[in-house]
């Protein structure tokens, strides 16, 4: 396997006890797919030759970027009813009405494969130009057993043919479609039913539920999670988004690697998440587009060690954004983490919410996936927004184009 040193660097290594992980001259060493060495750019141990050397001219470099919440495979998009939402009418309402996610899952289900793989396609290019390395998919605006099936194989086909790591999340139980109406019931047990099909032909990483007055009831949610548990699949929430509902110390009673949103989480959920290790997914994007006032309980997760996370949510309803990089800045805005939770963030604690092991920092072992900026201090990321300051994007050792 080729060894190469990449060098002249300064390095966001988001490990270690220095703020950033910082090395000021800094210098990493990749053997094929993966971090063999990080130091001093003087400090290469003997033993190891590189057979080539990239001067990386003094780039600040970070892990690559993860997003580790999106829906990023649908038909159509929802301007019109930002329309109406800015007439007065609220997200709630319009779900209530018909609209909102069942529009989308009416697109989805009438394009074609194609046409949902040139869209995401699109969409993934666009987050990737911003240093994402790897990025989440959910499905669910499909809502039958065919049509999940269909936008997670196109979820793995992004991961097979561009230079990222996709995971994909089954959210069937993301709304209900309109051949249950009436029996969310009779839904949630099909959902159970054609999930160990799913997860038999490899499409699914992780089982998440929207829980919520508007879609599913934390019982509904339970028997989600079991059906997932009995396949030995990982769960996440889409919890406390809108509303209380006891979700995240629910989806934290089953070991959730994640619990996402939660502009409502009450204390007691953040107890429950600190104490299975769930990491807080917080999503400012959706905060922002839906007009949300109430914050998050960010003091009491940073009190109570709960890893926060940030992601896009990128989706064609309440968050139809496709910067990662803003949600950094975002984040800190609206929320008032720091740049450095803020890249956090998007690295160790992304990685963690993904269950992934291998990424989201710099050191040895981990997976060769780092991005290069024309900045000079990591605060950087956080601060400029609508400017796109990546130069160089290595995904598993590779430099890669988009
Ligand atoms: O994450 N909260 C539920 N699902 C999406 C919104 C989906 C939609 O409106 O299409 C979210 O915000
Ligand atoms: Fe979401």
């Amino acid at each position: 396997m080729i060894m190469t040193l990449w060098r002249n660097a300064r390095l966001a290594t988001m490990a270690g006890p220095e703020p950033w992980g910082w090395i000021e001259h800094g210098a990493l060493l990749t053997e094929g797919d993966t971090i063999r060495w990080v130091g001093d750019d003087a400090a290469l141990p003997a033993g190891l030759q590189p057979e080539r050397e990239v001067d990386l001219g003094g780039a600040l470099l970070t892990p690559g970027l993860i997003d580790c919440h999106t829906h990023l495979v649908y038909g159509g998009q929802r301007a019109r009813e930002f329309e109406l939402r800015l007439q007065g009418a609220s997200y709630e309402q319009i779900a209530r009405a018909g609209g909102g996610i069942r529009s989308t899952v009416a697109a989805t289900r009438a394009a074609s494969d194609d046409e949902l793989f040139a869209s995401a396609r699109e969409r993934a290019r666009t987050l990737m130009r911003e240093g994402v390395t790897t990025l989440e998919i959910k499905s669910g605006y499909g809502l039958s057993a065919e049509h999940e099936a269909r936008c997670l194989r196109i979820a793995r086909r992004l991961g097979r043919e561009l230079p990222l790591s996709v995971r994909s999340t089954c959210l069937s139980a993301h709304a209900l479609p309109p051949e249950f109406d009436g029996r969310a019931d009779d839904y949630i047990a099909a959902v159970c039913a054609w999930l160990p099909q799913l997860q038999a032909e490899g499409l699914v990483d992780a089982v998440d539920v929207f829980c919520e007055n508007i879609a599913f009831s934390p019982a509904q949610t339970r028997r989600v999670f079991d059906a997932a548990k009995a396949l030995g699949l990982p769960v996440k929430l889409h919890a406390e988004q809108l509303s209380d509902q006891g979700g995240a110390a629910l989806a934290a009673s089953y070991g959730a690697l994640s619990c996402d949103h939660l502009e409502w989480l009450s204390d007691e959920g953040v107890r429950a998440m600190a104490t299975a290790g769930t990491v807080a997914v917080l999503l400012p994007g959706a905060f922002y587009f839906l007009r949300e006032t109430r914050l998050p309980p960010i003091a009491a997760l940073r009190e109570a060690g709960v890893p926060i996370a940030l992601a896009s949510d990128h989706n064609p309803g309440s968050s139809p954004g496709l910067s990662l990089l803003l949600m950094l800045n975002m984040g800190c805005t609206f929320f008032r983490l720091t740049p450095e939770e803020a890249l956090r963030g998007v690295t160790v604690h992304a990685a963690r919410a993904l269950g992934l092991h291998d990424r989201g920092t710099l050191a040895a072992g981990q997976r060769a996936d780092f991005v290069a900026w024309d900045l000079q201090h990591p605060n950087e990321l956080a601060y400029w927004f609508g400017r796109n300051p990546c130069r160089r994007r290595i995904v598993a050792g590779v430099e890669a184009t988009t």
